[in-house]
């Protein structure tokens, strides 16, 4: 009898239906639960795996690569980001990569929009003061938001979700500008227009980020560049750890932004109190792809990949290094 582990190892509870799909083609193993496994009970479970589902949870780098052993043939990310991943060090063991984009552009740029919305019309502020049973009344200046028809919508990071923004901001009236590394060719840009990051600052009164995190991109909206931004912008961050937290925050505390929104956080689960402090900031909880169409479309990206790669052939969504 072998002692080999099924060949697969899937790190969390998946959406409904989506495990019988691997299991009705490869034996797996399913931590399953909500919780993310420890890194010392990951480690001890990949050793002999020749495909592993991972989240944005799961730290995958030499250590793992080495624990795992030389059968693993893919990490399926269950994520369009990839930044838990160290490519190099899979690219030099030749284990495949892949991600899940384009399943999640719709929901992602949906709560983009629904942050933007309540940051701009104070949603959070008003729910909480319901909530807590203080007295209020309707009054000519109680509450106000701020107006979009007109203003300047920036994307920052043209990609999927970035182009499924601009696209929804037609329906608000709001010309749309964005900067990314490359030009997009006209067809794929939404009528926006390409700008240099600074200029696409200093003249877009709400920004969304969506470009993806890397170490270009970490803090790339740090204190300086959001100083750039007009007085009384508004931040919607869609990516963790592209906007400094802290130079949000306190951009929110001097006044100098109206308002903003993030719904990934550098560290999670932690969300730093600077930011919690603010009246100002709308915080989701990583909730941008959260409906159960997205979630059970990522999941079958993921399985399809650790399917064809199992099955000899290449990942259908493959992320090179
Ligand atoms: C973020 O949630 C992602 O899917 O990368």
């Amino acid at each position: 009898m072998s002692d080999l582990p099924p060949p697969v190892l899937v790190t969390r509870r998946l959406a409904p239906g989506v495990i019988e799909r691997l299991t009705d083609h490869h034996p797996a193993t399913l931590h399953d639960s909500d919780q993310a496994m420890g890194r010392a009970e990951l480690l001890a479970a990949v050793p002999g795996r020749r495909a592993v589902v991972t989240t944005l949870d799961d730290r995958v780098d030499a250590e793992f690569l080495d624990a795992a052993g030389p059968d693993l043939a893919i990490v399926a990310n269950h994520a369009v980001g990839f930044h838990n991943i160290d490519l190099a060090a899979c690219a030099a063991r030749g284990v495949h990569v892949s991600n899940t984009p384009g399943v999640l552009t719709t929901a992602t740029a949906d709560m983009a929009w629904a942050l933007l919305l309540a940051a701009t019309r104070r949603l959070g502020e008003g729910e909480r003061l319901l909530r807590s049973g203080r007295p209020w009344t309707w009054a000519p200046n109680f509450l106000l938001g701020m107006e979009l028809a007109g203003t300047q919508l920036g994307v920052l990071g043209m990609g999927r979700i970035g182009q499924a923004v601009a696209r929804r901001a037609r329906a608000f009236d709001m010309p749309v500008a964005y900067h990314n590394r490359r030009e997009l060719p006209p067809g794929e840009a939404e009528g926006a227009d390409w700008k240099p990051l600074e200029e696409l600052l200093a003249t877009s009164t709400v920004l969304v980020v969506t470009c993806p995190l890397s170490e270009a991109t970490r803090h790339l909206l740090d204190a300086r560049r959001l100083a750039l931004l007009p007085p009384g912008a508004v931040v919607v961050a869609m990516t963790a750890g592209v906007v400094d937290e802290e130079a949000l925050a306190a951009a929110l505390e001097s006044g100098a932004l109206f308002a903003a929104a993030v719904d990934n956080f550098e560290h999670e689960p932690a969300v730093p109190s600077a930011l919690l402090a603010q009246e100002r900031a709308v915080l989701a909880p990583h909730l941008g792809s959260a409906t159960v169409r997205t979630r059970q479309a990522m999941g079958g990206l993921a399985v399809d990949n650790v399917l064809a790669v199992l099955g000899g052939g290449e990942p259908v969504t493959p992320v090179k290094a």
